[in-house]
């Protein structure tokens, strides 16, 4: 069976797209353990609802030492590492180990508004002040360039004049909740080849 873990900062709805496509057998595979960047988030009741397991690692308890424990809660235990709305970085041994074995759900059409700092409602606001006409979402493999690595899946919105952030972002993380699991699913079938560091989908 294939697993995964899957990594969240807050609410979690991403991480729900997940668990109801595992449950209505879109996807086959098994969320091994939820790991949060702090114990109040909503998203991990989501997953004791599911009888998840879930572990809290923070950057205050950890420090250096936070992408390492996550290495050490998943080594061997899970065959991919997802980043589901997880606002941490990770650095180090983990990036080796789990090579093109992370993925990340980003709330814009990389690269355009992504990079340090460029999380959550901050995206969508850069976006409106823009003025770009298209915005939408990613799924990319994570390395060491903070959304950097291999661009997997896209969906593209439209962006409305009278948009805000929290419209623009309702809007765009209804693709999210598509495009993850649609992710999950050709990485858990073999379907994905890299090529000249670029991720190509086998049909
Ligand atoms: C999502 O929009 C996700 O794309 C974003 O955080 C939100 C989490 O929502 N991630 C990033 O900005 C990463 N740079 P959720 O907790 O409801 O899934």
């Amino acid at each position: 069976m294939f697993k995964i873990a899957v990594l969240i900062s807050g609410g979690g709805t991403n991480l729900q797209s997940i668990i109801d496509a595992i449950e209505s057998k879109q996807i086959n595979c098994k969320i091994e353990m939820v790991i949060g960047s702090r114990e109040d988030i909503y998203g991990f009741e989501r997953a004791k609802k599911h009888n998840i397991d879930t572990f809290v690692v923070n950057k205050k308890t950890y420090g250096e030492k936070f992408s390492d424990k996550i290495l050490e809660l998943t080594k061997g235990k899970v065959n991919l590492i997802v980043l589901a709305g997880f606002l941490s970085i990770l650095e180090g041994k983990i990036l080796e180990e789990f090579n093109n074995k992370i993925i990340n759900i980003h709330p814009s059409l990389i690269p355009s508004f992504c990079g340090p700092g460029m999380y959550g409602l901050k995206v969508h606001e850069a976006v409106i002040k823009s003025g770009v006409k298209f915005s939408g979402c990613t799924v990319h493999f994570v390395n060491s360039e903070v959304d950097g690595g291999a661009i997997l899946l896209q969906e593209v919105v439209p962006v409305y004049f009278d948009d805000d952030s929290k419209t623009l972002q309702k809007r765009v993380l209804e693709k999210e909740h598509i495009i993850l699991p649609k992710a999950i699913k050709l990485i858990s079938e073999n379907k994905i080849e890299f090529i000249d560091g670029k991720a190509k989908i086998i049909k």
